[in-house]
């Protein structure tokens, strides 16, 4: 007997492995479900992830982790799956393993289709495409505006607007990546997470090289706004995250939120060190003004003064500031730039990105040149523009996210949604008496280019053109070119495929303008909003240049080394393939045409 109970405690291990692996086999999961669309999952976690089926077209459900009948965490909204399963979103919940979870669902009708496909797993590969070869994207779920950008010790650090939970806003995380050279960007994780204070949203991060807030020599401190849902309308306040590591782990500060006012629209803090007065400056958007805050420790902030009332465009509320000072190329001369992203009232409707330029004293900015609005880009989808932070040899290097809040949560792709524009390196330039920015690819984007084709001076006339001069295959490529007119007066030039798909573009010469129509450049229909041509001040005299460098599901016109730049989404249904030129009345010579591969 005693024998017996020996071996039967010696197997008592095997036999709660297999109760583990049996329930492993059907998950562990049970769904209960309850009235007015409440539901309890119940678990004992053995992987690291429970999958969650989503429909992007669902309504939002909520759910809580609740633990001995306990809410942790501020809650999840998941569109959960109730027609049909869109893709899968992995819900980290490695530290409940061995113990029992309940996820408490609310708002999901029990009939729906999401109860009886969760499983869990330890891994989760995403499955997203069209995949660009040369922007940066979110490993999967949503991405909208790039945050907290800073370079440290030959690395660029990118946050971005990120909800993990999904393909449409929500959730608000900063997600992380990293990269050497704009080009390939790694996946650091989702370093920041909502907390009682609300959502995550745009901010910025600086390093403190002299521990003048005492978080130590060279922490690195992002700011954002705690966005909270409160029982009126959101709660906007600034918080303060800080790391040791260079920034790829953050303790969230304990005195958060550091600065709060009575307004509703308060946000996306863009923090710089002022060299002259000692100090800090935070720029923050303030409904349809910029309102300047100065500090001496980072955590106490002062209210100095507001810019924006009676400048520039208002067709919405202003949002994702940065105020930097360029040197207006030639001149020796330095000048204040005071970048302010609109949403809507954009030039072509939705959201773009206006600049002032002037000059700061550490407490005011003053519009040097009031008058017309100056836009930094002229296509529809370059957003929420903002700069690095301790950028090397004075470089003042830009990105913004590739996109509009029109059409961003309808874009037809599979498992993410958001994609960052090429980083652009910026300087100024005078004109007419005025001064004006300039966005040039940062030079990193030479080095990404393998030259596929190169011809010399040919001579375009008439209207008839074939799309004959080949483009490298899978629609990731840059075409550099330069053009003489000769009595034209529209010099055109058509990027497309062999499904008739065009993106049909020309210098329309009477108007000095460089227009972009993509209303035929592949699926357009999944909003009213897409479908559109663009236009950008151009100059048409001498030798015009032009660099595109297209990616996809996207272009980007940098016209006459960064006089003007159009950034526009496109969606065609096989990659572009040939281009060709023509010309209305008179001729043009292209004096240049090279096309090189971005794969
Ligand atoms: C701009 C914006 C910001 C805000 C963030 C929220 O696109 O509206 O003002 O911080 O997105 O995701």
């Amino acid at each position: 007997m005693p024998g017996m109970i020996k071996r039967l405690l010696t197997m008592l291990p095997v036999l709660l492995l297999c109760i583990g692996a049996s329930a492993d086999s059907d998950h562990g999961i049970r769904v209960r479900h309850f009235s007015n669309e409440q539901n309890i999952i119940e678990l004992r976690p053995v992987h690291r992830y429970l999958l969650l089926p989503v429909e992007d077209s669902a309504p939002e459900g909520r759910l809580f982790f609740v633990q001995d009948n306990t809410v942790s965490g501020p809650g999840i909204n998941v569109r959960l799956a109730r027609e049909r399963i869109d893709y899968y979103v992995p819900l980290d919940i490695s530290e409940y393993r061995g113990r029992n979870l309940q996820i408490d669902v609310q708002a999901v009708p029990e009939g729906s289709v999401c109860w009886k496909n969760l499983s869990c797993s330890d891994d989760f590969s995403a499955d997203v495409s069209p995949v660009p070869a040369y922007h940066h994207i979110p490993p999967y779920g949503w991405m909208n505006d790039p945050n907290g950008m800073f370079y440290k010790d030959g690395v660029y650090h990118l946050y971005y607007q990120h909800n993990p939970y999904g393909c449409t806003w929500g959730n608000m995380h900063w997600g992380h990546s990293t990269s050497r050279d704009f080009v390939h960007w790694e996946n650091e994780g989702t370093p920041l997470e909502p907390d009682a204070w609300g959502y995550v949203f745009s901010g910025s991060c600086v390093v403190d090289h002299e521990n003048t807030s005492g978080f130590g020599e060279d922490a690195v401190v992002a700011f954002y706004t705690s966005s909270k849902p409160t029982m009126w309308t959101d709660c906007q306040t600034q918080s303060i995250a800080v790391s040791t590591d260079g920034g790829y782990v953050f303790d969230k500060y304990e005195g958060n939120p550091v600065l709060g006012s009575g307004l509703r629209d308060f946000r996306d803090p863009k923090v710089f060190w002022y060299a002259p007065g000692k100090h800090w400056v935070m720029i923050l958007a303030a409904g349809q003004e910029m309102q300047i805050f100065s500090s001496r420790d980072l955590k106490d902030w002062k209210y100095q003064s507001s810019f924006g009332l009676t400048h520039g465009a208002h067709g919405g509320v202003w949002e994702c500031p940065d105020l930097v000072e360029l040197e207006v190329e030639g001149t020796g001369e330095r000048k204040w730039v005071l970048i302010s992203n609109i949403n809507p009232g954009g030039p072509f409707g939705g959201s773009a990105t206006q600049y002032f330029v002037g000059t700061f004293d550490g407490k005011k900015f003053v519009n040097g040149y009031p008058g017309t609005t100056k836009w930094m880009d002229w296509g529809k989808d370059n957003y929420a523009t903002v700069t690095w932070s301790n950028a090397p040899d004075g470089r003042c290097i830009a990105i913004g996210w590739m996109s509009n809040w029109q059409y961003q949560n309808q874009l037809p792709l599979r498992g993410y949604r958001g994609a960052n524009t090429i980083a652009r390196e910026l300087s100024l330039y005078e004109r007419d008496g005025d001064v004006y920015l300039k966005s040039r690819p940062v030079k990193e984007m030479l080095s990404a280019r393998t030259a596929v084709s190169s011809e010399k001076s040919f001579r375009v006339s008439g209207m008839d053109y074939s799309l004959d001069r080949a483009l490298p295959e899978g629609g990731a490529f840059e075409v550099e070119m330069k053009i003489r007119n000769n009595g034209a007066e529209k010099i055109g030039i058509v990027v497309g495929n062999t499904a008739g798909e065009t993106v049909g573009m020309y210098y329309d010469v009477a108007r000095m303008r460089f227009v972009m129509d993509r209303t035929e450049s592949g699926r357009v229909d999944f909003s009213a909003d897409f479908p559109a041509v663009t236009s950008a001040p151009a100059s048409v005299d001498g030798t015009i240049t032009l660099r595109l460098f297209f990616d996809r599901t996207s272009v980007e016109a940098f016209g006459n080394d960064g006089e003007f730049v159009m950034t526009n989404l496109l969606f065609p249904s096989e990659p572009y393939s040939g281009m060709g030129f023509y010309s209305d009345r008179g001729a043009f010579s292209v004096v240049s045409l090279d096309i090189y591969s971005m794969e």
